[in-house]
């Protein structure tokens, strides 16, 4: 089973689908955490073609072999990996190792285009929605830094990653949307292992059919 989680900026993709593979047994692949390890690479002077980015069973990051994943929580990355996401030739590398970390196993994988693009096939699509300024909350409470400042951040990549023309952040036409506004991780979590169960029973009853 793919499981596809999309949504904006700190819309709550990598706690939701960390916990949801952990409670599955599934790999999780956070793919926003391969385009900060991609921008990442860009800050080293790499280009894109000579970067490897692997995810770990335990959601690691790795870039060239190398552990990144406590140096990719920064504005400066926030920023840096929403402007690199719009060039063609970055996504066509991370889409290739996204569907490769994908193939044959049952992933959770968050980002903006999982259900449109990178596994237009997955039996749940759930679109993570929360109003601009519990966002804001959140990221504040993660990161620190002026109320308005985090917000104002916030819109810009949301503006940037869903007006950008290459796989543009938006629901699939089969997702499920989920407004996650003053809800705790523990309630969003149950409301998708509900429909996780669903949708099992949904495959199973077609294929006995
Ligand atoms: O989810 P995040 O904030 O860690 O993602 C960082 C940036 O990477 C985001 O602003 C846009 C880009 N991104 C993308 O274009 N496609 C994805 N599937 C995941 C992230």
């Amino acid at each position: 089973m793919k499981i596809a989680i999309d949504g904006p900026a700190a819309s709550g993709k990598t706690t939701l689908g960390r916990r949801l593979a952990q409670a599955l047994g599934f790999l999780f692949v956070p793919t926003g955490a391969m385009y900060r390890a991609a921008a990442l690479a860009h800050l080293r002077g790499l280009s894109i073609q000579e970067v490897e980015i692997t995810v770990a069973e335990d959601g690691h990051v790795f870039l060239n072999g190398e552990d990144v994943t406590a140096a990719l929580a920064s504005p400066e990355l926030d920023e840096l990996s929403s402007r690199l996401a719009v060039d063609g030739r970055v996504r066509a590398r991370l889409v290739e190792l996204q569907r490769r970390l994908a193939q044959d196993r049952d992933v959770v994988m968050e980002g903006r285009d999982i259900g449109t693009v990178v596994l237009p096939d997955a039996e749940l699509k759930i679109f993570l929605w929360a109003t601009l300024e519990e966002r804001a909350r959140r990221r504040q409470r993660e990161q620190g830094g002026d109320f308005a400042q985090v917000l104002e951040a916030i819109r810009q990549r949301d503006e940037r990653d869903s007006t950008r023309e290459l796989a543009p952040l938006r629901p699939a036409p089969d997702a499920v949307f989920l407004d996650t506004t003053g809800k705790s991780p523990e309630e969003v979590l149950c409301l998708v292992l509900r429909l996780v169960e669903e949708r099992r029973a949904h495959l199973s009853r077609r294929a006995s059919a």
